[in-house]
């Protein structure tokens, strides 16, 4: 299946107003957008232009019943050219999409109409890939339902979009995370597998009031007894023993991180033994006061690696970060981060150069 995108040009480049130095994350978007419509069972109207304003019905559908998802990429500059960018793993991004398009009774976009749609825009767009230390080009591919109707049932429209925005670091520091022992991310048979948009709508309450209490972040446990960790905000959780690193088993209330699968994957390469099991807050517990829990660490697109200074629970604070030396995290994301840009090289096929 091939499609044809048409490509409408900004006349006002916004580029030279970007301040290379003073990014930030999620704030500035770069010239151009991706739009496609599904109508009628099919994909149609493929077609980039100047990123601006949509304008919607009150009635659409997405607004009120949340039929909305999104996926987060990044590309970074690649050492191979001065021009050249690559993308990390874009398909499994794809993939995921319509994991989560299934799931909530959304059309799949194909992968083709994916992959294309992404290239041509980043094509046009590459200047805006930061060539500084540290700086991406975050990537937003999302869909929603577009019916102006409002009887719940699935949409029969949707437009699929992607725009692009030139990011710095997202976290700058170790954090601290609470345990979250009251709330609940996801249930099972529900939709914590997916990036539904609902899922971080409501993720907002419980982390602005563990915010309140000085924390950075919530830790997600299992929704019936909280006693297992899941994952954190928008991260998946990591933690390095003496002689192992062991992250929570995958399951419907969690979603598979596609850093998670690099980190595991770049880290049995390097050597390391690494577990993916149930993991305890006791367990946690237990292994910092034997001296055997070394770091911890969170991984996802937006925030690459970032250690955790340590976690609340039940009013007290475990101090992690003053365990260990931060050795393991520090050679993964080392390795990864040389793999990304073109520094080494990518034993495992992941970098998709333009
Ligand atoms: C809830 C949640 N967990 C984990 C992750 C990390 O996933 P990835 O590494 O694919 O970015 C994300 C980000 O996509 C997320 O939203």
């Amino acid at each position: 299946m091939s499609f044809e995108i048409k490509v409408e040009r900004t006349e006002n480049s916004r580029l030279s107003q970007l301040d290379p130095e003073n990014i930030g994350f999620g704030k500035v978007f770069s010239d151009h957008m991706f739009l496609a419509n599904f109508k009628d069972g099919e994909w149609k109207n493929a077609r980039i232009v100047p990123y601006g304003p949509l304008s919607m019905s009150p009635a659409t559908s997405a607004i009120h019943y949340g039929q909305s998802i999104f996926e987060g990429m990044k590309a970074v500059a690649h050492q191979s050219s001065d021009e050249a960018i690559a993308l990390f793993r874009p398909e499994e991004n794809a993939k995921r999409f319509n994991r989560s398009a299934k799931r909530m009774a959304m059309p799949e976009v194909p992968e083709e109409l994916f992959m294309s749609g992404l290239q041509a825009l980043l094509e046009l767009d590459r200047h805006w890939v930061p060539r500084s230390a540290g700086g991406a080009l975050y990537i937003r591919p999302y869909m929603f339902a577009t019916d102006d109707y409002i009887g719940v049932k699935p949409s029969d429209t949707y437009c699929f979009a992607i725009f692009t925005c030139p990011v710095g670091p997202y976290y700058t520091k170790a954090l601290r995370v609470k345990v979250e022992e009251e709330y609940s991310r996801a249930a099972p048979g529900g939709v914590g597998f997916t990036k539904c948009a609902g899922n971080y709508a409501g993720a907002l309450y419980p982390t602005a009031l563990a915010q309140k209490e000085g924390f950075d972040q919530v830790l997600w446990t299992d929704p019936l007894s909280h006693e297992w960790v899941e994952e954190t905000g928008t991260t998946n959780f990591f933690a390095v023993y003496s002689d192992r690193i062991v992250t929570p088993a995958l399951s419907q209330t969690l979603l598979a991180g596609i850093t998670r699968d690099s980190v595991i994957q770049a880290l049995r390469h390097l050597g390391h033994e690494v577990e993916e099991r149930p993991l305890s807050v006791q367990e946690l517990k237990d292994s910092l006061s034997q001296g055997q829990l070394a770091e911890l660490f969170i991984t996802g697109t937006a925030a690459t690696l970032v250690n955790l200074d340590g976690f609340g629970h039940r009013g007290e604070y475990h101090s992690v970060m003053e365990q260990g030396n931060q050795q393991v995290s520090r050679e993964v994301k080392h390795f990864l981060d040389e793999l990304r840009c073109g520094a080494t090289q990518d034993p495992f096929g992941w970098v998709q150069v333009l």
